[in-house]
């Protein structure tokens, strides 16, 4: 038995407004950018959260000759609802099926001798050639086949190639500090990945294509685009690296969730009053507090929260920013909309993502995280609006 379908809020009271429309067009600019690299539009984890089946079609109307998924769970979700494209998923376990991505005509991407028998098992089962992108460790020291264990692995692939068992289709790797372009283990990979694909081909491999990029990457590092780029963050409109690289890139992007709220309540408040769990926050002066129905539950990270001495995220109200008042609780949390305030229950607050709002990166700024979790984490409780694109 997998999750029921989660009881959510009433969209008018609280949703995540997805905007297909704005996604399309980054994934359009972000092709543009990379060609004549195509572009994988990575759609993962419900598309960062946006909903991953509008996402993926939508990616495919704009032009996206891949999608890529975490799990063959994913992927199959992709192909029960009809997606035919090219579809590359890199991450399961040791007990999963994989007879039926192979039958679905799912790329995998395999790391290890091991797992490439398993491949070549599941293939004969399936009664098809599986498809395989042979993915080389070149620092991140995730996944990725150790070095010492390529070349075992590309004779491996090329013995199960000559049998019919697989296609070698790629060969990849994954960044570990793309967002940072100084950093100096970005120079350290693409030449570690190069002399990969080198040995890969000594071994009698063709290696047709070769991806490494992602967002970062694939917007500030030509050398690293090769014949693919793996693209997520950016086609959802958010900077893999604080609101720089796709600026410093030319390329402009959209962001296609904003995340908005009714005010549930609003109400004036003296001087010293104190709000929320824990008392941690209390009013200076005078002022108009308004509840905002999401909380952590929803994906609000609790470490938002406005407190005396930290203090937390903004929404946007009016054209003003009302900071976080307190602790965010599990479903609801206050802002301090100012002495003046006239704003009264049934009033919009955008969270994040509107034009003159704050942005997931400023959240991620304030949690100490990043824009991606800021998207990701919203809960399944909110639910998602969609407009534009090819829902
Ligand atoms: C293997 C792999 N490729 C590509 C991506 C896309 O990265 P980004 O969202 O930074 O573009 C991810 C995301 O985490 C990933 O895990």
């Amino acid at each position: 038995m997998t999750n029921p379908v989660t009881a959510v809020i009433d969209p008018a009271t609280a949703s995540a407004e997805i905007d297909l429309a704005a996604f399309s067009r980054n994934v359009r600019a972000l092709a543009g950018h990379v060609a004549p690299a195509e572009l994988m539009v990575v759609v993962k984890a419900d598309a960062y959260g946006h909903g991953m089946m509008p996402c993926a079609r939508t990616a495919r109307a704009a032009g996206a000759s891949w999608l890529g998924v975490a799990t063959p769970g994913e992927a199959r979700v992709l192909r029960e609802a009809g997606d035919t494209g090219r579809l590359f998923c890199w991450l399961f376990g040791e007990d999963e099926d994989l007879v039926a991505p192979i039958a679905l005509d799912i790329d995998l991407g395999v790391h290890h001798p091991a797992q490439l028998s398993r491949v070549v098992a599941a293939a004969a089962a399936a009664g098809r050639i599986a498809r395989v992108h042979l993915k080389i460790d070149t620092g991140l020291s995730r996944n990725g086949c150790p070095p010492v264990l390529w070349d075992d692995l590309c004779s491996d692939a090329r013995a199960a190639q000559e049998a019919g068992a697989v296609e070698v289709v790629a060969v990849w790797s994954h960044f570990a500090a793309a967002d940072e372009p100084e950093h100096p283990a970005n120079p350290m990979q693409i030449a570690a990945f190069h002399a990969a694909v080198d040995r890969a081909r000594a071994a009698g491999l063709a290696v047709p294509i070769r991806h490494l990029a992602n967002s970062a990457a694939a917007l500030g590092m030509p050398d690293a685009r090769f014949e693919l780029v793996r693209v997520g963050i950016a086609a959802y409109g958010v900077d893999p690296a604080d609101g720089e690289l796709a600026e410093q890139a030319g390329v402009p992007l959209d962001p296609v969730m904003r995340l908005r709220a009714h005010l549930i309540a609003t109400r004036a408040v003296a001087p010293g009053t104190a709000v929320s769990y824990g008392h941690r926050w209390a009013a200076d002066d005078a002022t108009v507090l308004g509840l905002v129905p999401l909380g952590y539950a929803d994906g609000i990270p609790r470490a938002a929260s406005g407190w005396g001495t930290e203090p937390g995220a903004s929404v946007a109200v009016a054209g003003r920013r009302a900071p976080i008042a307190g602790t965010v609780c599990m479903d609801q949390f206050v802002v301090d909309l100012g002495p003046d305030a006239r704003e009264e229950a049934g009033d919009e607050v955008t969270l994040f993502g509107g034009a003159d709002s704050p942005s997931a990166s400023d959240w991620a700024r304030v949690c100490r995280t990043i824009g991606y979790e800021i998207v990701t984490r919203i809960g399944n409780r909110v639910p998602r609006r969609y407009s534009g694109g090819a829902q």
